[in-house]
């Protein structure tokens, strides 16, 4: 999967996303990186990617421009996405929506946000990664990549299969329990010890129904 990311901070990838499994990706070429200058797109003297809102107010708003062509430019034909706070939320049913494409294109904003003519005639989809605001898009992006490059087939190990994990099923995941046997006074409950496959297995979907109702009920009315 090829990932082209628009951003102001180049400078900031890959950063995280280097190390582990995400750095595997990466250095295998199962997951190629493409970050560009969102800077490289102007043509003036002082390379000015932005302005001051019409209608007055506080901070800078991203110009369209710049953007516009940076995205006229990409040979990848996947979605663009811009990230905002007032996008769709990004969850594992996007993660795999977006992880079935062969390419990405992220745009980051920055300052005010951007111009919302990017937003209106430019990109396919807008997604936060939360209600909660941000500096800036890279951030957001670096979730989104992380998330999506380990759905990556060969990225992970076989060992570390995405398989049962919370939010399959829409269900949070069973919890894990590893050497030694008792800590502090505190076992690893009996039947995971047992050998025993089939309880094992009964017990895991229990635990994984239980939690989800106790800690994420709404995930549960979100089955269909
Ligand atoms: C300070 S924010 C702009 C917020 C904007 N003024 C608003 O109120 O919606 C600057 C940039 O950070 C990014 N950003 C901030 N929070 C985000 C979030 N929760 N999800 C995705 N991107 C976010 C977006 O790219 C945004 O354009």
């Amino acid at each position: 999967m090829i990932i082209e990311v628009l951003t102001l901070f180049p400078e900031m990838f890959p950063g995280p996303l280097a190390a582990g499994v995400t750095g595997r990706g990466l250095a295998s070429g199962l997951v190629t990186l493409r970050v560009l200058n969102l800077r490289d797109y102007t043509h003036d003297r002082h390379r000015q990617v932005d302005d001051v809102p019409y209608g007055g107010g506080a901070g800078m708003v991203l110009k369209p421009e710049p953007i516009f062509e940076a995205v006229r430019a990409r040979a990848g034909k996947g979605p663009v996405i811009l990230l905002t706070p007032q996008g769709e939320l990004l969850n594992q049913r996007l993660v795999r929506e977006l992880a079935s494409h062969d390419d990405l294109y992220l745009i980051c904003g920055r300052y005010e946000g951007v111009d919302e003519r990017v937003a209106a005639h430019l990109v396919d989809r807008e997604i936060s990664i939360g209600d909660y605001v941000l500096t800036g898009g890279e951030l957001p992006a670096m979730v989104l990549i992380d998330a999506v490059s380990r759905l990556v087939a060969g990225v992970l190990g076989s060992e570390e299969s995405p398989k049962d994990e919370s939010f399959d099923q829409h269900l949070l995941e069973y919890p894990h329990y590893t050497r030694p046997a008792e800590f502090e006074g505190h076992p690893v409950p009996e039947v995971l010890r047992s050998g025993h496959h089939a309880e094992i297995e009964r017990w895991r979907r229990a635990q994984a129904a239980e939690r989800t109702r106790r800690r994420r009920p709404d995930l549960l009315d979100h089955r269909g």
